[in-house]
């Protein structure tokens, strides 16, 4: 269904992210003809760039990451009549003549600022929209994350952002709200009957979030060494994860009753400080190491200093005060530089109370429920099942697994092609909401502040491994594995 006319401004046009991703969004909804003809997409940054060189880059981003049968010069060249773009310089109040002009008389359609850009520029943008009159009626403000870099910040930035824009307009985008496999954890939660009776401390032994890299830093590397896997991975997307599958069920699916059930597991995370980071948590780099075959260089060769003691991995052992799980740990690991790119989420159910089956060369195995977020995302349940055989009773875990594209034969649209669509239709369910990004930043802030009290070591993990012993200690103390990966 095409969205109503837009226009939509990206701050941060030439950045990679707009490169990476937003563009190529934008490119498959025009493409499945979503976006109404004369709506435009105006890149802003900080270089001087004629339409046609900027026009250039977009051409070879597109062609880089979109698969070959999905650019086609037609489809480009409809695309291609879209995009503007113009300089502004967020800190330079003469430079915003040519946005200026570019919108003058566009107030009648909806507009979207989208910051791609650093997030210490958030407030003085927010404030130069505003000095320049181009807050039109029908607009919205999306905010990349981070959304600051500690409580303090999110705050100042959310102040800033808030003087000029009602909260019900700022979309903070954490993109794994708009996978595919995320928003499926709703339809298995609440559509089905099975799983929610079981989804308690009653039931479940523990749950495990991993989100595992092969990646390394890359270019970002100066911007991530200030920042750290806790910070960039966990306090967004592993939390969100976390909140999908520990919050309450919502008596529907309007913005707010969702976002209020994440705010209350929020509110009900236990601290992780200097008294119990070292039990509750580890933080790693990676080394030097080898993935598919081909070598790989340690963080602290590619940063060219040997001092940082940035992390690249965490795991955590997260504990929820509330009655539905106390007692139940929820374990939480993400990393940079690990042997694949895999996220799941696993569900483990507790024990059978009493085995009848003394002779079986297996034990039985606790059933697992693993929502597989990438790569192949589908869904898998893990049961025990007879060996076939006419004599004796030999058990064997076997798994129900279903893949989402072999069921539905469809592409998976990226998060970012839903999120935006949200955005222009003005549906911030995806969205964090403003007490949801405080609340996790002061929960972080609070393990930080512990790693640094309590001297948390930092664990060497050799590149193309799942991390740092460490990690498995972690849940071997609890008698407990993390799921195989590989
Ligand atoms: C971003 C992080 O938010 O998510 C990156 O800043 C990370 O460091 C990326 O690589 C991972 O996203 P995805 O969708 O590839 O899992």
């Amino acid at each position: 269904v095409p969205v109503d006319l837009f226009d939509l401004v990206i701050f941060g046009g030439g950045g990679d992210l707009s490169l990476r991703k937003l563009l190529p969004a934008l490119y498959h909804r025009d493409h499945d003809g979503q976006l109404p003809p004369s709506s435009r997409i105006i890149a802003t940054g900080r270089s001087e760039m004629t339409r046609e060189a900027y026009l250039e880059e977009v051409e070879a981003a597109l062609r880089k990451h979109l698969d070959d049968h999905e650019f086609t010069e037609a489809q480009w060249e409809t695309f291609a009549e879209r995009l503007h773009y113009v300089r502004s310089d967020a800190l330079d109040a003469s430079s915003w003549g040519d946005l200026n002009a570019l919108l003058e008389g566009f107030d009648d359609r909806t507009r979207v600022f989208y910051l791609a850009t650093s997030p210490s520029l958030f407030g003085s943008i927010a404030s130069g929209l505003n000095s320049n009159g181009l807050i039109s009626k029908d607009v919205r403000i999306v905010l990349e994350k981070p959304v600051g870099k500690d409580h303090a910040s999110a705050r100042e930035i959310n102040d800033q952002v808030g003087e000029f824009f009602p909260e019900d307009v700022i979309y903070r985008i954490d993109h794994y709200l708009g996978k595919e496999t995320v928003q499926n954890l709703l339809a298995l939660r609440f559509a089905n009957s099975l799983f929610e009776p079981l989804w308690n401390r009653g039931n479940v032994d523990h749950v495990q979030i991993t989100v595992a890299e092969d990646l390394g830093v890359g270019q970002r590397i100066e911007f991530y060494d200030q920042v750290g896997t806790l910070r960039d991975m966990v306090q967004n997307h592993l939390m969100q994860l976390l909140c999908l599958v520990a919050m309450e069920p919502p008596a529907n699916r309007d913005h707010d009753a969702v976002r209020d059930e994440k705010m209350k597991v929020l509110r009900a995370l236990k601290p992780i400080d200097a008294a119990s980071v070292r039990s509750h948590s580890v933080r790693g780099q990676y080394q030097s190491g080898a993935i598919g075959g081909e070598p790989v260089k340690g963080y602290l060769e590619e940063l060219g200093n040997d001092d940082s003691t940035t992390e690249t991995f965490v795991a955590l052992k997260v504990e929820i005060d509330n009655w539905r799980w106390s007692g139940v740990p929820f374990y939480l690991r993400s990393g940079k530089r690990l042997k694949s790119k895999y996220s799941e989420i696993v569900v483990e159910f507790q024990q059978v109370p009493h085995s009848i089956f003394p002779e079986s060369s297996y034990h039985v195995a606790p059933n697992r429920l693993v929502l597989r977020l990438q790569p192949d995302e589908g869904v898998n349940l893990t049961l025990m099942s007879k060996e076939p055989g006419p004599g004796g009773f030999d058990l064997r875990p076997v798994s129900l697994n279903l893949s989402f594209e072999e069921t539905f034969g469809v592409r998976y649209p990226d998060a970012y092609e839903r999120l935006l669509m949200e955005v222009i239709r003005g549906n911030p369910a995806l969205f964090m909401r403003r007490d949801e990004v405080e609340a996790a930043w002061q929960w972080i802030d609070s393990i930080i502040a512990g790693w640094d009290v309590a001297s948390q070591p930092v664990e060497e993990y050799p590149g193309g491994t799942w991390g740092p012993t460490a990690a498995s200690l972690l849940l071997d103390r609890d008698g407990r594995t993390w799921g195989k990966l590989d």
